[in-house]
């Protein structure tokens, strides 16, 4: 559906504070949404671009116990390092958030109670695994075990990184606890699930009907959950690392990551509005806002499906009007990996390219997986470097420059409107500035790029 907005809110996936950002992020999320919100900016639009650090979640708390500090000190750690990429490489943000923020924590929490409150949620006792030893609930990722798709012996309980298959901490043959090593026994405990199922008619609509110009590989990613049936989904965990959950009998249970995250918008629109003086409302209720949200497609569920059903739900709040997600960047041939450390790190690639960040920005660019996975090789940015950006575009400018010098002073000389070689070169100048706003509009970079 086109419309014509007023203004528009550019968010970024928020990047887990456990571990740097590497090329893989840069292409798929934080350049295209920079582009977007440059040319936006540049058109005289009114722009908001958001993004912050995503601090909870199980990953955050194993390494922390890993290294026996506390998660607070892993995502100060990787905030920092995090937040110094993002400024090094000219990502335009205008604000970036965190949410351990006490802004985040009470608007996540009002969030969940307003939900709460509107009867939003279904309450519901289940058996889960327990560490009899360490004396806890064990989240997915906190037990390991053999899969029982193909025996590797290192699968999590909520996926196996190995064949990929999605699991059920139940599937695992021979579970154990990553805390104690202990194996671990079924015990009840009460959560909160957010009944997609509900909601499924209203996202059928919403997404199959109204949002049909979505990108390829996100409408078909919607169609096929949408299709397959949407189940409950639980918003709570019982955990010691995030935002407790609001309700009486809730004690040693906190918000899942992937409800406070996406809220992690919210509250960093919030908090650049008090820091500008301005009011934050109108970028996410009035209806004249267009939401777009750049993320990587292992994001599309959440973004598509969760976060605009948890929206919904909530009452007050806008939906996306757009969600551009990429697909994967790999490195070499082989998937980008933080725990595997298969990445180049941003801050590492400026160690060995010193003040080269637009080099990067150009081949990710070029090389953009907006359709399909791509493959980044350093081959490629070699040739990329040397053949495009020296020997066409810099002997471009070296002689346009040399030959204003050597024929007009320094100076360019007004279009001679009598000239066809000059009228015609400013048509086609007009024609390629339409040319290139279209791709960019569509959110084709890649595209954009090769036509300037
Ligand atoms: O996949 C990730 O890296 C998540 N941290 C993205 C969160 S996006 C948003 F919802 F906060
Ligand atoms: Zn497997």
């Amino acid at each position: 559906m086109e419309k014509n907005f007023k203004r528009t809110l550019i968010t970024a996936a928020l990047p887990y504070a456990n571990g740097p950002v590497h090329i893989g992020h840069l292409a798929g999320v934080y350049i295209p949404s920079d582009i977007y919100a440059r040319y936006l900016r540049l058109r005289g639009e009114e722009v908001l671009f958001v993004c912050g650090s995503d601090e909870h979640g199980v990953p955050i708390a194993i390494k922390a116990k890993k290294e026996g500090v506390t998660p607070q000190d892993i995502v100060d750690r990787y905030d920092g390092i995090i937040r110094k990429s993002f400024a090094d490489f000219g990502i335009t943000f205008d604000i970036y958030g965190r949410t351990t923020s006490a802004t985040h924590r009470e608007l996540a929490s009002s969030i969940f109670r307003t939900i709460y409150d509107k009867g939003g949620f279904i309450e519901e006792e289940s058996e889960q695994y327990y560490d009899p030893e360490a004396k806890q609930f064990l989240a997915d990722r906190y037990i390991t075990g053999t899969c029982p798709r193909c025996q590797n012996e290192r699968a999590y309980g909520d996926q196996c990184e190995s064949c990929g298959s999605t699991l059920n901490p139940t599937d695992l043959i021979h579970p154990k606890s990553a805390i104690s090593g202990a194996t671990p026994e079924l015990r009840k405990t009460k959560h909160w699930y957010l009944p997609l199922d509900k909601h499924e008619p209203f996202l059928k609509q919403w997404i199959l009907e109204d949002h049909k110009e979505w990108k390829s590989n996100v409408y078909g990613q919607c169609k096929s959950w949408l299709d397959g049936g949407l189940q409950p989904r639980a918003v709570s965990r019982d955990l010691d690392w995030g935002i407790p959950v609001p309700v009486e009998g809730a004690e040693g249970k906190v918000l899942y990551v992937w409800f406070d995250a996406p809220i992690g918008y919210i509250s960093s629109t919030k908090e650049w509005a008090e820091r500008e003086g301005k009011d934050w409302r109108p970028y996410w209720q009035d209806s004249d806002t267009q939401l777009v949200h750049f993320i990587g497609k292992d994001n599309i569920v959440f973004h598509c499906i969760i976060f605009p059903a948890m929206l919904k739900a909530e009452g007050s709040f806008i939906l996306p009007a757009n969600v551009p997600a990429n697909e994967f960047l790999n490195l070499e041939g082989n998937k980008l990996s933080t725990s595997k450390n298969w990445a180049v790190w941003l801050h590492e690639y400026l160690q060995d390219f010193p003040n080269q960040q637009d080099v990067l920005r150009y081949v990710l660019t070029a090389n953009a997986p907006e359709t399909k996975d791509n493959d980044f090789t350093w081959k490629d940015f070699q040739a990329r470097n040397n053949n495009e950006l020296v020997a066409i575009f810099g002997n471009f400018i070296n002689r346009v420059a040399v030959l204003t010098q050597k024929y007009y002073e320094g100076v360019v000389p007004q279009a001679d409107t009598y000239n066809n070689v000059d009228t015609e070169t400013l048509r086609q100048i007009t024609e390629l500035t339409e040319k290139i706003e279209q791709s960019l509009e569509r959110y084709r970079f890649r595209e954009a790029q090769q036509e300037l």
